[in-house]
């Protein structure tokens, strides 16, 4: 089978999968707002699968907001709080598809990681303004995203980061979330 033209493998040397079976695990990555939850949540109902959001899974374990912590602690602890919590969800969890946070695939040690776990990236691409957009129209707090200016100056220097992830999708704007997990699933599930 071809690849749709939305998709991309990137030349990885280290990237062992080919097609993925029923069974294997991905993370969404990709900037705030693109849609790594919604997705992700669709992809699991296609696969009749358990899906679990990073930003969630830290907020039950910690019992505070992911804001909150952010908010309080600063960024530096929270990383180390998110990535300790990406450990336990991949130790703890069977779950197939993984939504991370838009900062955690950009710190090395999680995404040697998931690498290490034989786990397949998925970078949803899309541009800075349908990110900002969405990010504008969520109920959810987003500390790093506050400022317009901030956010697109966070959202370039990411670029050559999330990059490096298995598999680009590239979004365009007439696609909704199902539609992209529909794609997804039809490339590398069946
Ligand atoms: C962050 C993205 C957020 C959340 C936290 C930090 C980031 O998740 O993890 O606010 O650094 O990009 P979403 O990508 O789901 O908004």
């Amino acid at each position: 089978m071809s690849l749709s033209p939305d998709f991309t493998k990137r030349s990885n040397p280290s990237y062992k999968g080919n097609r993925m079976n029923t069974g294997k695990r991905v993370v969404l990555t990709g900037f705030m707002g693109v849609g790594k939850s919604s997705v992700g949540r669709h992809l699991a109902h296609i696969l009749n699968s358990e899906r679990i959001d990073l930003d969630f899974f830290i907020e039950k374990n910690e019992k505070r907001k992911v804001n909150d912590i952010i908010d309080s602690d600063g960024e530096a602890a929270y990383r180390s709080i998110e990535s300790a919590n990406l450990q336990r969800l991949l130790d703890e969890t069977t779950a197939q598809v993984i939504s991370l946070g838009g900062g955690t695939w950009i710190v090395d040690a999680n995404r040697e990681l998931i690498r290490a776990r034989g786990i397949t990236s998925i970078w949803l691409e899309s541009t800075f303004e349908h990110c900002w957009y969405n990010i504008k129209f969520s109920h959810k707090e987003r500390p790093l995203a506050r400022d317009k200016n901030k956010a697109a100056k966070l959202f370039e220097e990411r670029k050559k980061t999330y990059c490096l992830a298995d598999w680009h999708f590239i979004i365009k704007p007439e696609y909704s979330s199902y539609d992209i997990a529909k794609l997804i699933h039809d490339e590398y599930f069946v």
